[in-house]
This record gives structure tokens, C-alpha cells and sequence, in this order.
């Protein structure tokens, strides 16, 4: 796509879905709309955005395309089973220490899509630490994820593959998909619409997920979200990060490498 071509269309996505396509690496950026100008088999921007005044079904389909929002349950799970072993149950004694009254853990998973990572929060925490009331908080830009969110599922096959026999049965509602997880795990996380690249941040968080969201985003905005992730982190708190992303000069940022995918927040 051309760069004057590719300036208008920024302009579009701005007005017509409130994203903002400057964060976001440019040459990829481009590819992935060239690509689905394709698909959606208009000839032109131009035809494609008048569409798209008029149609909200399309309108919330780019959405979703331009945001990304693949996802599983446990996804990575070599880094949940780190997660298990290796991060909570230090966060569990640090939270006995710092908060007796109510040593729960303040979780937050930044960019949560459909839900399938704080709903494995859920059952990770219902699995170690069941007694305590946990603040479980999820965020998305996108809407139509957080409906899904809402509703609980469905969830397919793929997204679901790495539950064991039991976790499926005590946390799922039925036995083949479309999997719908049960009210009492769902109703353990709060969902709340959020940008990233714009609203405020929690504080005081014992760990943040943010997991395969800021991959499409340039270095700048990448360096500029993980210092607001490391001012919403209590000292000691951890962000756990995406399988494939590495932040490059943690200590810039007030955190220290601690495992492969987890970074913690070293003292002022
Ligand atoms: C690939 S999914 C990752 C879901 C989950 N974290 C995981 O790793 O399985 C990326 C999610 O980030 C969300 N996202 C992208 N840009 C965002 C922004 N600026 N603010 C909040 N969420 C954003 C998308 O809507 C999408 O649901």
C-alpha cells in the first residue's frame, strides 16, 4: 500500500473505530490491511470505507481483525506451569505479608481478547490458593471480545486443548464444544473496556499479564507501556509477558528479568 494511501486509511480506521494505527509497526500494519482489502473483495478504500459507515457487523469484523484477537486457554503452557510453580506462590506469601487483612492477589490481564487468560488465572488461583478472595481484573479495547467475555465462551476445541481431564470437568459446562466455562469461575474476574494507549492504569498490582498485544506496537509505544506497566506493579509485583516478546532494557523501566517471560519491579 502506498504511504499516502495507507495516511488516509489511518484517518478512516481513526474516525470510523477510534484506533489509532500509528502505534502499531507500519509495515505489518500495511500488509495486514492490503490483505484484507483482498478478502473483502472491494476494489478500493474508498468503496470499503463507505461500506463500512453502513455496516456494523463489518465494521466490528475489521475491528477484530485490526486488533488481533487470537487466544487460548493456558496458551504457552510451559510458561503457565512457570507461572504455578515459580511466581505465585511467592506472590501468595509476599501478599500474607503486605496486606493481612485481605491477602488476596490483584491480578491483571492487559488485553484479555475473549477471556481465556483470566479465566486460566481463575482456575490457577482456584487451584492454589481457593480460600482467599482474589481481584481478578481483565481489559480489552475491543468490545466485541469483551461480549464474548461476558457470556463465557464459546470457546472451540483449540482454545481449550491444554485443560487437563479434571480442569475440564470442574470448570467447564459441558463435556463437548462449544465449551462454555461455568458461572462460578466467570463471575470471579471483572472485565472493563480499556485502552491501553489512552486510559488510565490500575495501581498496586501483584502481576499483569500482558500477553501478545504490544507485538503490533512500534518500539516507542512498546517502551512507553511497559513503564506505565511497571508503575502499576507494587515493588516485587511481576508482568508476565508473551512467549515471543523480550523487553530489551528492563532495568530503564524499574524491572528486573526473574525467568524467561517475567519480569519483576525492583525498589525504587
Ligand atoms: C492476540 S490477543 C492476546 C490475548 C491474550 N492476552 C493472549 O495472549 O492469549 C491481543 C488482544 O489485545 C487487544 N488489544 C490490542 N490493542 C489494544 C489496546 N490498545 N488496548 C487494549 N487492548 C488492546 C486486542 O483487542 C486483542 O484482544
Amino acid at each position: 500500500m502506498e504511504i499516502e494511501v495507507y495516511s488516509q486509511v489511518k484517518n478512516n480506521v481513526k474516525k470510523l473505530l477510534d484506533i489509532n494505527l500509528d502505534h502499531y509497526k507500519d509495515e505489518q500494519m500495511r500488509r495486514r490491511l492490503d490483505s484484507w482489502l483482498v478478502r473483502s473483495g472491494t476494489p478500493d478504500w474508498n468503496t470499503y470505507f463507505h461500506r463500512l459507515r453502513g455496516d456494523e457487523t463489518e465494521r466490528s469484523r475489521f475491528r477484530d481483525y485490526l486488533t488481533i484477537n487470537v487466544t487460548a486457554l493456558f496458551r504457552d503452557p510451559e510458561r503457565w506451569q512457570a507461572l504455578r510453580e515459580k511466581i505465585i506462590p511467592g506472590l501468595l506469601s509476599d501478599a500474607l505479608r503486605l496486606r493481612p487483612a485481605n491477602a488476596g492477589l490483584r491480578v491483571w490481564s492487559a488485553g484479555c481478547s475473549i477471556g481465556a487468560e483470566p479465566f486460566s488465572l481463575a482456575i490457577l488461583l482456584d487451584e492454589l490458593s481457593p480460600a482467599r478472595r482474589h481481584f481478578l481484573l481483565a481489559t480489552d479495547l475491543d468490545r466485541g471480545v469483551l461480549q464474548k467475555a461476558a457470556r463465557r465462551g464459546p470457546f472451540n476445541a483449540d482454545e481449550t486443548q491444554n485443560l487437563s481431564a479434571s480442569q475440564r470437568v470442574t470448570y467447564l459446562e459441558n463435556a463437548v464444544p462449544p465449551y462454555y466455562v461455568k458461572p462460578s469461575l466467570a463471575k470471579r474476574v471483572e472485565f472493563r473496556e480499556q485502552n491501553l494507549l489512552s486510559d488510565p492504569f490500575p495501581d498496586a498490582m501483584d502481576l499483569i499479564l500482558c500477553r501478545n498485544v504490544v507485538i503490533y506496537f512500534t518500539a516507542e509505544t512498546k517502551d512507553a507501556l511497559y513503564r506505565k506497566f511497571s508503575a502499576a506493579l507494587r515493588e516485587g509485583g511481576v508482568l508476565f509477558v508473551g512467549a515471543t516478546e523480550i523487553i530489551s532494557r528492563p532495568q530503564e523501566v524499574g524491572l528486573t528479568g526473574c525467568g524467561i517471560s517475567f519480569y519483576r519491579k525492583v525498589s525504587a
